[in-house]
């Protein structure tokens, strides 16, 4: 029997098995809504047999989109859209989860494939950016922000809350708030984003106010038979990562305490002088202290594209959900070839009746 083709329950919701595909932007919206390139994205990804499907980082508001082509859930039109994609996913046998997002100040870029970079302050497409305190990521992302007032981060946690209403009404299952990756949340939290002198500053519980606030917030909207999770940078790689870590234990145990299901473990992203190791799963023995000293589940990515260490993760107790990310883009159907090489050759189990009658036909 295989660890990763388990069952997974999390509060009301069970999972066919422990293999997540993880937000990945698409950068193909206008107005911060999703179309046939999103239904078709992720109706596929959700045929090929993981058992959570997460869509993309979505904006709560317009100026927390990375870029113009963000998703977005601050009206109802936006949550209209989604709904279709939340009942696709579904449809086909997978948890529909996302992640509700501020990217803070690495918003306002163009996409990745068009520069990465900051969008000029001249071009009618740039709005200001917002961070906890006057200070630019730099790199290719240097414009500085502006500090943010205490009216505006009530805005923008009302935003989350408002933002995870619409999610819940769309039809989502799963919510997964984004504190990772150098955006907003995760700048708080970052002592290279965050010089402030007020209470959301300083040590780890002032760095962590935000955090913690904004999933108060966001839990007193959606549902307690529902997963509400986060994705969170533990660790930055930048020369201080024992201190880092424990602080972001320190939080994380906090988070819990305030109603937090499990966490996404991620890299910061504060800093583009970090040197990440990068490596197949090197950030899984990160995932797993986190897992041991919170007692919270936790998933996982980076480069755990492998079926038989994707499986060993799970088996060793180091993660509880796999998340399989940029393997999925290659190949929709992960899963099932996951599930191939590990011995389990029951089409029907991973694949929907219209493929799998044929792939179990005619052996
Ligand atoms: C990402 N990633 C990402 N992470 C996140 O938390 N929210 C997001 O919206 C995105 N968007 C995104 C877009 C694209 C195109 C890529 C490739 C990545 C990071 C992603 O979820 C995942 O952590 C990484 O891709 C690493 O996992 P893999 O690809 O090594 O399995």
């Amino acid at each position: 029997m295989s660890a990763l083709f388990t069952p997974f329950t999390l509060k009301d919701v069970t999972l066919r098995n422990r293999i997540a595909v993880p937000p990945m932007c698409q950068y193909s919206a206008v107005d911060g809504l999703a179309n046939d390139w999103h239904l078709a994205h992720y109706t596929s990804l959700a045929r090929g047999g993981a058992g959570l499907v997460i869509v993309e980082a979505t904006a709560v508001s317009p100026e927390g989109r990375i870029s113009p082509a963000c998703l977005g859930l601050w009206n109802d039109e936006q949550a209209a859209e989604l709904a279709r994609i939340a009942a696709a996913i579904k449809a086909a046998g997978a948890v529909p989860g996302i992640q509700i997002a501020h990217a803070g100040r690495k918003a306002n870029a163009n996409k990745p494939w068009e520069g990465d970079d900051h969008i000029a302050q001249d071009d009618p497409r740039s709005w200001e950016t917002l961070s906890p305190s006057a200070i630019a990521f730099g790199h290719h992302l240097d414009r500085v922000p502006r500090a943010m007032t205490h009216e505006d981060i009530a805005h923008v946690q009302a935003d989350f809350a408002a933002a995870a209403r619409r999610a819940k009404e769309a039809g989502f299952e799963w919510l997964e708030l984004h504190f990772a990756h150098g955006y907003l949340a995760q700048s708080f939290f970052s002592v290279h984003a965050n010089r402030r002198e007020d209470e959301y500053g300083g040590d780890w519980r002032g760095r962590g106010r935000f955090l913690l606030e904004t999933l108060d917030a966001v839990r007193t909207v959606w549902p307690a038979r529902l997963p509400l999770t986060a994705r969170f940078g533990v660790i930055e790689y930048d020369g201080r990562d024992e201190d880092t870590l424990q602080e972001a234990i320190a939080l994380t145990k906090a988070m819990a305490d305030k109603g937090l299901d499990m966490l996404n473990v991620s890299i910061g992203f504060s800093t583009p002088d970090a040197a990440i190791p990068w490596g197949p799963a090197f950030l899984a023995p990160v995932a797993g202290r986190v897992r041991q000293e919170t007692g919270l589940p936790v998933a996982a990515s980076w480069g755990i594209d492998n079926p038989h260490s994707a499986d060993a993760t799970v088996a060793d107790g180091v993660l509880d959900l796999v998340m399989i990310g940029r393997v999925h883009l290659a190949n929709p159907h992960w899963s099932y070839q996951a599930a191939l090489s590990l011995g389990i050759d029951r089409p029907s189990w991973v694949l929907p009746a219209p493929y799998a009658h044929w792939l179990e036909r005619y052996r």
